[in-house]
């Protein structure tokens, strides 16, 4: 049985009594619709915790005025059945009036980390997100959070965030789940034709060839790059939305890759926009 909780305060006595028996706690935030990339990161924090605590809130703060905050799909019984059935303790399910004060007078901010990739497209994104983690953080006070490196700026964020609020808080990222041939599992992925689902897979397969070539010993950017924007260009018809290099965790605009980089993709099909990426790093 999953307990459903839904207010801070009982959530608090849970995790003080918890604390009291002395049994750890992993935390899974997430905003609900829960599918099996998110049954990866349950699973693994039920091997290194006593307890786990999902999280189920659809953040208004992190979704700009013309994103799709209203058609956000909202399923508590669905998912608290699906946790239920997967073996998770308790699910944190609170409303909007109880995270937040009407109107906010306090949120916190992110510096140039959040001004790349999905942030610059999307201004107060990542405010959102770490105002909303802090705050679970702060009221389910877990051993350990587990997010998923599909989102690997949210990631990185996250993780600047734990260091700079003194959370004593491991983040564990969890690997990209995959389909067998190699396509990132999303829940979009349903929106692609027969065909574009065929072709969908040249995303996962650029970031091998880039690999590869970072193997081999290519450190340029721009040849990296290149490299990635071809292969997809031969092998699909979707349209390149994004190949981007930036360092990571710091989130910096490279141009010769010194030690560890992150290549985030985005390819538009018809009704869906994909996204990949792959961490590379350099041993020497
Ligand atoms: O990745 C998500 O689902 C959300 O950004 C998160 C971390 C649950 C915060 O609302």
């Amino acid at each position: 049985m999953t307990i459903k909780v839904t207010t801070i305060q009982e959530m608090q006595a849970i995790v003080k009594s918890l604390k009291k028996e002395l049994k750890s706690i992993g935390l899974v935030p997430t905003m609900g619709a829960l599918h099996d990339g998110h049954m990866t990161l349950m699973k693994r924090a039920q091997s290194e915790n006593d307890v786990v605590i999902a999280s189920v809130f659809v953040n208004p703060l992190q979704f700009g005025p013309n994103e799709d905050y209203d058609d956000y799909p909202r399923q508590i019984d669905q998912d608290q059945a699906f946790l239920a059935d997967n073996g998770i303790d308790y699910v944190f399910a609170p409303s909007p009036e109880e995270m937040y004060s009407n109107p906010l007078q306090i949120q916190l901010t992110v510096g140039a980390m959040a001004q790349v990739l999905e942030g610059a497209k999307r201004p107060g994104h990542f405010d959102g997100v770490v105002t909303v983690v802090n705050k679970l953080f702060n009221i389910v006070q877990p051993d350990k959070a587990y997010f998923g490196k599909k989102d690997a700026q949210q990631l990185a964020i996250i993780e600047q965030m734990v260091i700079e609020m003194n959370h004593p808080i491991e983040i564990v990222g969890i690997d990209i789940v995959r389909e067998a041939d190699g396509l990132a599992k999303s829940s979009r992925n349903i929106y692609l034709t027969e065909n574009e689902r065929r072709e969908a897979v040249a995303l996962s397969q650029s970031l091998q060839v880039a690999k590869t070539l970072f193997d081999k010993g290519e450190r340029n950017v721009e040849v990296i790059e290149n490299a990635i924007k071809t292969f997809l260009t031969q092998h699909t018809a979707g349209i390149i939305d994004e190949v981007a290099i930036y360092s990571y965790p710091q989130l910096k605009q490279v141009e010769v890759i010194k030690s560890q980089v992150f290549i985030s993709l985005a390819v538009k099909y018809s009704k869906a926009r994909l996204i990949d990426n792959i961490i590379l790093k350099d041993e020497q």
